[in-house]
């Protein structure tokens, strides 16, 4: 299997090629209790019906003491209406609550934590000098060990003896570890650290399916998530969970800022998951509430309102923005959105917002868009299986160059061959997945962007999978598509170089790309066989050292990262003698990646 290239023809590489697909997603949660670093759960009893066990969910009393979650009768905000009454049953002794975290509670020596909570006495007299208004009490504290386990409680404790007989409720119990760039009201440490790893291009946000909501009234407002986090009233998330706001849109985008990603904002766009599309006389709420979003992100503080709040959260700049996503998926409302929702958003958005890029869901006939006005980006989802991906490796290779820019905005081998669900990505679908990209790399003049999806999911209970990064309180399983998807994006060079072969067919993928600044060279080869391959890659140059170095991801057929074992497969690393002439033995189910200095 022969491969020739120039170095005079091929096309630039978008920076934005490689990225991340994100929403909280996952039943236990991606974003709270996942990417948003938060260790309390149910720290408000948002949307939660006071009296209910369900609204004491993650809390239990501490020795004699009653609690309950109760509408409260003097709420610390209108956004927040219920809080945790607690009263003592005793006179004396250490009575409290306690919570169990998001599925536990990771402690780490050296860390610090910091916590807050508000109180209110609702006794009328209290045998002590306080108020009778809620207060904000602040905390620190410095573990001194590590606990393996993550069995941990975080407890509130009160002595019986001073509070008697008194009543107090409580609520917005937060407790935070050290987070990513020291962000208060942050993103997790080491999920961060894994994502930034990837050095991702973009980060498309906030949804999926989380954007639209059950109904129209439960789709992710983004006003709904700004402010103080007493301002935020948390919603019933589309996967049937409650979403506490915390991570809002201030914090997506400081984060997406931190990690040096391009955002790629999602607007709802007046369709949701009951099937129900808003029709086309009560579209303008939803318009206008798009531009205030954007405004939010990129309006002059000075003089918009929306700016306004941006700024007082901290951020006077605007933010970096150049693509908005009209919608998730509207494909499931062809017809209003060719009829009028596409066009009544990307007509009023553009009107206002003439320098961004708007991204089109829906209505196709082939690969032709087929709305007015004509979209100049687009965004294709798919979940399948291995085949599949191997077989769709020429997708894009015969669509024509007319402008249009493609957006993979998400994609996944979901099941084996045979259909049958897998917990964690086999290498089998990720190797599939990996010929797929070279796709992408291939066609990077026409495809803007891609990401694999969903990104993250806890291990205590999945809700979809497979999952790219799975993870508990306290360690991250890394899946063999996230290899795949990092050594994409570590190697993407920014130039495409033409490269021929002189095989019709074979289960070999390649792609060379160039980083023009270092004249690295980089051969990616994807062995989608069981069995080794050899390639003879004919350079047009001499490398200028024989020592080249190579990277590789391969392993037996059906291996996968788990949790009992989450380094299964990683990639490798090796040398080989780079000359104008590199023959290449690629092994059985294998990406490698051999990069050469001209
Ligand atoms: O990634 C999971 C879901 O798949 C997304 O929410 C949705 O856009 C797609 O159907």
């Amino acid at each position: 299997f022969d491969v020739t290239f120039t170095t005079t023809s091929g096309h630039a590489v978008p920076p934005t090629l490689y990225g991340l697909m994100f929403e909280d997603i996952n039943h236990v949660r991606s974003g709270d209790g996942g990417l948003y670093a938060e260790l309390i759960q149910n720290r408000a009893f948002q949307q939660v019906t006071p009296g209910t066990s369900a609204a004491l969910t993650a809390w239990a009393a501490l020795g004699a003491a009653s609690i309950t979650v109760v509408k409260s009768s003097s709420p610390v905000s209108t956004a927040l209406p219920n809080a945790l009454s607690f009263k003592p049953t005793a006179t004396s002794g250490t009575v409290g609550f306690t919570n169990d975290g998001y599925f536990g509670i990771p402690v780490t020596a050296g860390f610090k934590y910091t916590g807050s909570f508000f109180y209110l006495f609702t006794s009328t007299t209290v045998p002590f000098t306080t108020s009778s208004s809620w207060q904000q009490a602040t905390f620190t504290f410095t573990a001194s060990s590590t606990q393996t386990s993550v069995e941990n409680l975080f407890a509130l404790t009160v002595n019986a003896a001073t509070i008697g007989e008194l009543t107090m409720e409580f609520t917005l119990i937060s407790l935070f570890p050290p987070t990513f760039n020291n962000r208060e009201n942050g993103m997790r440490l080491d999920i961060s650290e894994v994502l930034l790893a990837m050095k991702p291009g973009f980060f498309r946000f906030p949804g999926g399916n989380n954007l639209e909501g059950e109904t129209a009234a439960q789709r992710w407002a983004w006003e709904n998530t700004v402010n103080s986090l007493v301002d935020r009233p948390g919603r019933l998330g589309t996967w049937g969970y409650i979403n506490t706001d915390g991570n809002g849109l201030y914090e997506y985008l400081q984060w997406i800022e931190d990690m040096d990603m391009e955002p790629i904002m999602a607007v709802y766009a007046g369709y949701s998951l009951d099937g129900v599309a808003v029709a086309e006389d009560d579209l303008q709420p939803y318009i206008t509430e798009a531009i205030n979003q954007i405004n939010f992100v990129i309006g002059d503080a000075s003089t918009n309102a929306q700016a306004a709040i941006r700024s007082a959260m901290g951020h006077p700049e605007p933010f970096a923005l150049t693509y908005i996503e009209i919608g998730n998926e509207d494909f499931f409302s062809p017809t209003t959105y060719a009829d009028y929702r596409w066009a009544d958003f990307v007509n009023a958005l553009s009107a206002e917002f003439p320098q961004l890029h708007y991204i089109s869901t829906s209505a196709t006939s082939g690969f032709v868009p087929t709305l007015t006005p004509a979209p100049t980006y687009w965004d294709l989802h798919i979940y399948s299986n291995p085949n599949f991906f191997i077989n769709g490796a020429f997708n894009f290779d015969i669509l024509p160059r007319n402008g249009l820019q493609f957006f993979q905005g998400e994609y996944a081998s979901m099941t084996n061959n045979a259909g049958v669900d897998l917990d964690f990505p086999f290498i089998d679908g990720s190797i599939a997945e990996a010929a797929y990209v070279e796709c992408f790399d291939r066609n990077s003049d026409i495809v803007f962007a891609a990401s694999w999806a969903p990104l993250l999911s806890s291990v205590s209970s999945i809700q979809w999978t497979p999952d790219l990064i799975t993870f508990s309180p306290n360690t991250l399983i890394l899946s063999t598509s996230y290899y795949v998807q990092k050594l994409f994006s570590l190697f993407k060079g920014d130039f495409y170089l033409t490269s021929t072969t002189n095989t019709a067919s074979s289960p070999v993928q390649w792609s060379v790309t160039r980083d023009t600044a270092t004249s690295q060279y980089f051969l990616k080869v994807v062995n989608t066989a069981t069995t080794e391959n050899t390639v003879v890659f004919t350079l047009p140059f001499t490398p200028v050292s024989t020592a080249g170095t190579g990277t590789i991801l391969t392993a037996p057929s059906g291996t996968m990262n788990t949790l009992t074992n989450p380094t299964a497969v990683v990639p490798t690393n090796f040398s080989f003698t780079a000359g104008k002439t590199i023959t290449y033995n690629a092994p059985g189910l294998s990406l490698s990646i051999l990069t050469v200095l001209s």
